[in-house]
C-alpha cells in the first residue's frame, strides 16, 4: 500500500463557505434587518426555480419543515403515517409531533429506500400519508409510491432532506409528491447553517406552512414594518419556525455554486464506483439507474460479512488509523431505545433495514475532496478488506 505524503485526515464531511455567501451575509449584517425579510423571499424564489415548483416556504430546519408540511396537510389526530425505519430520527419525530401514529415499512436492500410493496401491506383505514425518504440522495420509487397513494387517496409527503439536486425520471421530488421537504444543515449539499424548506405545487399548503411557521400570525414583522401597520390576527395555532435573513443570505450565496458543486460530487462518486467495482464480492455499492439523477449527498456502501472476518466497528477503526473518517447512516429507528419502546418495534419485523443497519458505512464525500483523496480512500478500503477476507 502506498504511503500517503501528508498526515492529513480525510474527513467524512467538510466544507468551506464561498466568498459569495460571506458577501451576502455581510450585506444582511449591515442592512438593519436580520430576521425574516427580503433575503428569505429571494432564497425561496431561487429554490422554486431549482425545484421547478411555484411555491416554497423556507423555515428554520428540515425537521420543522417536515413537521409543518404534515400539519398543513390537515388534522392528523388518530391518523397513521407510513414511513421507513432506515432514516434519521427527525423523520419519525416530525410525524409524532404532528400528532400522527408512525407505522414503519421495510426497505429495499439495494436502494435503502422504503419498499412500495412493504408500504402497501401496512395501509389501513386510518392511513393518511406515506413519507418516503430519499436516502443519500437516491430518490425513492416515486412511480410505485404515486400509484399506491392515488389508489388509496393518501398524501405523498417526501422527506427529501438529502435530495437537493436529485431527479426521478427528469422530475424533482416536489414535482412528483404532494409536498417535499429539504434540509440545509451544514453537511447537506447546500447549507444555511440551520434551515429547511417546504416545496409544493400547492399554493394553499405552502401558505399554511408559512402561517404556522410564524405562530399563526396573519402577517410577519417585515410585512408590518413595510406597510406601516401594527395589527395582526392569529387565525391558527402555530409555531415559531421562521428562517432569518442571515441564514437565507448564506443559502443564496451557496446556491450560486450549486451546479458546480454537484458536478464535483458526481465526479467523486463516479470515481468511487469505478475504483470499487472489483470489490463487489465484499461490498455492495450504491445504486445507479438511467432514470435517476442522484444528488450524491452521501456515498453509502454495505459490507458483506459473509465474505469478511472483520466487524464494522473494526473496519471503521482501521480506516481511521489510515486517516480516513467513515460514518454510519443510519442506525434504524428500531435500534433507538426511545422509539423502540414508544412504537413497540422489533428489528425482526424489518429484516432488510435490520441487515442494512449493521452493514452500512458512509465514505467521505464533500466538495473539498480531490480525486487523489478518493483513490487513497479506495486503496485503504481495498487493503483492509484484502487482509480480512474469508
Ligand atoms: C432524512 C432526514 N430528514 C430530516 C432531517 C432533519 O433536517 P434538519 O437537521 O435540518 O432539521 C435530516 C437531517 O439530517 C435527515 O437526514
Amino acid at each position: 500500500m502506498s504511503q500517503r505524503k501528508t498526515t492529513k485526515t480525510i474527513r467524512l464531511f467538510d466544507m468551506k463557505l464561498s466568498s459569495a455567501a460571506k458577501k451576502e451575509v455581510n450585506n444582511v449584517m449591515a442592512s438593519g434587518w436580520l430576521s425574516t425579510g427580503s433575503r428569505v423571499a429571494a432564497f425561496e424564489k431561487e429554490l422554486s426555480k431549482l425545484l421547478n415548483v411555484p411555491y416554497v416556504a423556507a423555515v428554520s430546519s428540515g425537521t420543522a419543515a417536515l413537521h409543518l408540511a404534515l400539519e398543513a396537510t390537515g388534522d392528523l389526530k388518530d391518523a397513521e403515517i407510513i414511513t421507513t425505519p432506515f432514516t434519521f430520527v427527525a423523520t419519525v419525530e416530525a410525524i409524532m409531533l404532528a400528532g400522527a401514529k408512525v407505522v414503519l415499512a421495510d426497505i429495499n436492500s439495494d436502494t435503502l429506500n422504503i419498499s412500495a410493496e412493504a408500504a402497501a401491506r401496512k395501509i389501513t383505514k386510518k392511513t393518511k400519508a406515506i413519507v418516503p425518504v430519499d436516502i443519500a440522495g437516491f430518490p425513492a420509487d416515486y412511480s410505485a409510491l404515486k400509484k399506491l397513494s392515488k389508489a388509496h387517496s393518501l398524501k405523498l409527503i417526501s422527506d427529501s432532506a438529502h435530495a437537493l439536486g436529485s431527479k426521478y425520471a427528469g422530475k424533482t421530488m416536489p414535482e412528483l409528491a404532494d409536498v417535499s421537504i429539504y434540509s440545509f444543515y451544514p453537511t447537506k449539499n447546500v447549507t444555511t447553517a440551520e434551515g429547511g424548506a417546504v416545496a409544493s405545487k400547492n399554493k394553499k399548503l405552502i401558505e399554511k406552512v408559512r402561517l404556522l411557521s410564524r405562530h399563526g400570525l396573519s402577517s410577519n414583522a417585515f410585512q408590518r414594518q413595510k406597510s406601516g401597520g401594527w395589527g395582526y390576527d392569529v387565525p391558527a395555532f402555530g409555531y415559531k419556525a421562521n428562517l432569518s435573513d442571515i441564514h437565507a443570505a448564506l443559502g443564496i450565496g451557496e446556491l450560486k455554486n450549486f451546479e458546480k458543486n454537484q458536478q464535483k460530487r458526481k465526479k467523486l462518486a463516479g470515481r468511487y464506483l469505478q475504483n470499487l467495482s472489483q470489490l463487489s464480492d465484499f461490498i455492495k455499492l450504491p445504486p445507479v439507474a438511467a432514470e435517476i439523477c442522484h444528488s450524491w449527498h452521501l456515498f453509502i456502501i454495505q459490507l458483506n460479512f459473509k465474505r469478511l472476518k472483520i466487524d464494522r466497528n473494526r473496519f471503521i477503526a482501521e480506516m481511521s488509523k489510515l486517516g480516513v473518517q467513515c460514518g454510519v447512516h443510519y442506525q434504524p429507528i428500531f435500534e433507538l431505545s426511545y422509539y423502540r419502546q414508544a412504537l413497540n418495534l422489533k428489528a425482526s419485523d424489518f429484516p432488510n433495514a435490520a441487515r442494512a443497519g449493521k452493514e452500512v458505512v458512509s465514505l467521505p464525500l464533500h466538495t473539498l475532496l480531490k480525486i487523489s483523496d478518493i483513490d487513497y480512500v479506495c486503496e485503504c478500503l481495498s487493503h483492509i478488506l484484502g487482509r480480512n477476507r474469508r
